[in-house]
């Protein structure tokens, strides 16, 4: 008779045939970003999660790399005073973000500091691109998203994150980047991003939920999987070196299938709504928050995902380091 239970009968020898490993190495940890000092504002759909300013952000990194995270994410929260139909502020000089970014790699040399490249939080309409007459204009958002870019990368950036869903954007970053010297700031593109509700927390830590409309004119349609398959192959031929499926959870077809068909590193963003899922069913003594997070993770690392963007990195490697 067959007995593959023998295989599982301690903890060391389930241990030792363990498929997949995950580590704090493996986590990308996101962190919202608001201007002023002395901040710490509570983000009543993401638990656990704050605006920061800078100088409480700074303190908040280094606890972070103290527990072995490396890898971070940054979000900006932007006061609706300095929206407008163009974004400018992504890009202007005075920008508190371009400034946390170069402290921060003032500060912490050696973290992996990513940014995101889209129009929604600076833009008065809420869209990732530019809008004109309802309709969300691609071309003409491209040297928009080239110039956050730039800048973003004259600050410092490590990993440029383009979350925008506009095509042909990842090639003209790229194209920027080199052209200005920038050979080595990385891009993760954000390659099959699904035009989903789990994004909820987030867009209320941002406030930037759009202000008419939806973004199914660039998210991907969550009934699609092979059409991930054309937007990793233009984000890879276009200079992507890391390519992203988001959310993750729901998408765990979609992050195992770019992992097969693509030899760049995949990651997966495990999104606001999962996460806010988890606290909230915790909260009612439902699920154990620990146990889910550590089953989620493992799930999205083995159908393929090589780093994870998620919420429960801090919590995560706490976890670990008290073990
Ligand atoms: C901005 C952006 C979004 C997220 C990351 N970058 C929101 C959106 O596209 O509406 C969502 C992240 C999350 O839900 O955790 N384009």
């Amino acid at each position: 008779m067959h007995r593959p239970r023998r295989n599982r009968k301690s903890a060391a020898i389930r241990n030792m045939v363990a498929e997949t490993h995950l580590g704090v190495e493996h986590l990308i940890y996101p962190l919202f970003l608001v201007e002023g000092s002395n901040k710490k504002i509570e983000i009543s759909s993401l638990p656990n999660m704050y605006r920061w300013s800078l100088d409480l952000l700074l303190k908040e990194v280094e606890t972070c790399v103290s527990l072995g995270i490396h890898t971070f994410v940054l979000f900006p929260v932007v006061d609706e005073s300095k929206k407008d139909e163009i974004a400018s502020y992504s890009y202007a000089s005075d920008n508190f973000y371009l400034e946390a970014i170069r402290q921060l790699k003032e500060h912490f040399p050696h973290i992996e500091l990513m940014s995101d490249v889209a129009m929604d939080p600076y833009s008065s309409d809420g869209h990732d691109g530019l809008v004109k007459d309802g309709e969300i204009l691609n071309d003409e958002t491209l040297p928009i998203l080239g110039k956050m870019s730039l800048s973003q990368a004259q600050a410092g950036i490590d990993i440029i994150g383009p979350s925008d869903m506009m095509d042909g954007r990842v090639g003209y970053i790229r194209e920027l980047l080199d052209l200005e010297g920038y050979t080595q700031t990385s891009i993760m593109s954000y390659s099959a991003k699904y035009a989903s509700a789990f994004y909820g927390p987030f867009r209320d830590a941002l406030d930037s939920a759009p202000k008419h409309g939806d973004k199914k004119t660039y998210q991907m349609n969550p009934a699609n999987k092979r059409e991930a398959l054309i937007e990793a192959s233009l984000d890879a031929e276009e200079g992507a070196d890391m390519l992203m499926v988001k959310p993750a959870l729901a998408y765990l077809d979609v992050i195992h299938l770019l992992k097969e068909n693509f030899d760049l590193p995949i990651t997966a963003y495990n999104v606001s709504g999962e996460y806010a899922m988890v606290h909230a069913a915790a909260q009612k003594g439902w699920l154990d928050y620990d146990s889910i997070m550590l089953e989620s993770l493992l799930s999205i690392k083995r159908a393929g995902a090589d780093g994870i963007l998620t919420y429960f990195a801090k919590d995560f490697a706490q976890l670990k380091k008290d073990a």
